[in-house]
């Protein structure tokens, strides 16, 4: 072992995934060295605030609180990004990348918003970027995509890319408790991020849904032209008309390409998905991922989708495949070249959808919300009334035949105008997956 050539790694953040992957390597050091041929060597790391309590113990001559001269030191190999967000990570990640180094790194939302400059100076500089824990957390889907499926073509993958969400609608449903109170629990458990309105709001799952779209199709598609809608809204009478009706609520991310025109969708919202489906019984953290190709027909992927040791097994997945590639030349396959598929517009896509409203329960109300619907050309398939908690008021749940998002838009639209809704309808679409 004394004479294995010696990888210098240093990690850029120590929070939940720093330390996690911190203390596997320190746990498993000696396995990975023999398997690798090399001594991997934890060099240095960095944190913003040196007197915080960390679970990993670092010699004080090792830790710093500049990421910068993590990124820049000559002697490291390899820097791991694990601060996140998308400005000093981003500076770090281009400096360590422009010396000729790998960079591995779990910050979804810097690859979606950055990914061809970071991988443009990579290439440039004769470094390289891995990012497997930027989806789904420990599933190693990216790995799936890039080289295990790499005969397909994809005309659908979709799947629960949040844990913090899928934690939160699991113990909504579980429990019965709104989903405040259970994300306090996700922050704390290290799932959540930073800024949890990244997680509840959709913008992670997006993020993470541009990744895969990349991968899979070449095309790199900003979350803004993405619809996405997160979980927010959500309440205890859409949990409980899912459950009378076999289906569970999943914030999905949808990615479907019609072969014969290219055309892709891309889509993240809370959807009630019937329970006959894999992924409708994926519950708490983890994260469950259908893919499938035109050669290998449906593949599913289910683990944790966050939190500490998941994400830092995806972590040091990237970590011993730079070793390989700094060692060996094991160079993972080259990113799939643009295949500029044309993005359909959000409004296009088709689905049958669930409406939730609060109305006034008075004669007539009924009628008003049919003619808004046929206006839009809005073919109703159920209705069902349930008492409302305000006085006075009912709640309606209403289903729809196949329609399309600028329809259902219009509808919500033109409902919220009517005198006898009392509250913005709640939106899902209801997932028509076949087997
Ligand atoms: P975290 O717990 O907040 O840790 C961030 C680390 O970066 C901390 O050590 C923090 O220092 C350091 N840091 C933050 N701002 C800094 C600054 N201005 N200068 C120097 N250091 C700074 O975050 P995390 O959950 O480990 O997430 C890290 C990355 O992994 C993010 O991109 C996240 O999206 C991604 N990710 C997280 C998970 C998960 O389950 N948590 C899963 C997959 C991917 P202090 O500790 O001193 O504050
Ligand atoms: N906040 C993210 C989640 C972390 O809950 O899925 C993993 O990417």
């Amino acid at each position: 072992m004394n004479d294995f050539p010696i990888v210098n790694v240093g990690i850029c953040g120590l929070g939940t995934v720093g330390q996690g992957v911190w203390k596997h390597i320190s746990r498993s050091r000696a396995k990975l060295e023999s398997r690798l041929g090399a001594r991997l060597v934890l060099k240095r790391a960095s944190v913003r605030d040196l007197t915080k309590k960390r679970s990993v113990r670092v010699a004080k001559s090792r830790l710093g609180d500049d990421p910068m001269a993590v990124a820049k030191d000559p002697e490291l190999q390899i820097v791991c990004e694990l601060i996140g967000g998308t400005t000093l990570a981003k500076d770090i990640t281009l400096a360590a990348l422009r010396m000729g180094k790998t960079v591995v790194s779990a910050n979804k939302a810097l690859v979606c918003e950055h990914g061809p400059e970071i991988f443009s100076a990579a290439r440039q500089h004769g470094g390289h970027y891995f990012f497997e824990a930027s989806v789904a957390g420990g599933i190693p889907i990216i790995k799936a995509l890039r080289e295990g499926l790499v005969a397909n073509r994809f005309g659908r993958i979709y799947g629960i890319l949040n844990g913090t969400c899928n934690y939160i609608l699991t113990r909504m449903e579980r429990e019965g408790l709104s989903y405040p109170i259970i994300l306090k629990e996700a922050k704390a458990l290290g799932y959540a991020e930073g800024n949890e309105a990244l997680d509840v709001e959709g913008w992670d799952t997006a993020h993470k849904a541009s990744i895969l779209t990349y991968l899979a199709h070449g095309t790199w598609v900003p979350v803004k032209s993405m619809l996405v809608e997160g979980i927010t809204e959500l309440t205890q009478a859409d949990i409980q008309y899912a459950r009378e009706n076999d289906y569970a609520i999943k914030l999905l991310a949808v990615i479907q390409r019609d072969l014969k025109t290219d055309a892709l969708a891309v889509s993240v919202a809370p959807t009630l998905l019937s329970r006959a489906k894999v992924l409708a019984n994926v519950n708490k953290v983890y994260n469950g991922v259908s893919v499938t190709g035109d050669v290998v027909g449906e593949t599913l992927y289910i683990g944790l989708g966050a939190g500490q040791d998941a994400t830092a097994s995806a972590v040091i997945s990237d970590i011993v495949d730079a070793i390989a590639l700094l060692l060996r030349g094991n160079a993972p396959l080259p990113e799939p070249i643009e295949q500029n598929c044309p993005l359909n517009k959000p409004e296009l896509i088709e689905g049958s959808y669930y409406f939730r409203l609060d109305v006034k329960d008075e004669p007539g109300v009924l009628a008003k919300i049919a003619s808004v619907t046929s206006k839009s050309k809005v073919s109703i398939a159920s209705v069902q009334q349930r008492p409302s908690p305000r006085k006075g008021a009912a709640s309606l749940i209403l289903t729809t035949h196949l329609s399309n998002e600028k329809a259902i838009r219009a509808t919500v639209t033109n409902l919220s105008r009517l005198d006898a809704v009392l509250t913005a309808p709640l939106l899902l679409r209801i997932a028509s997956f076949d087997d």
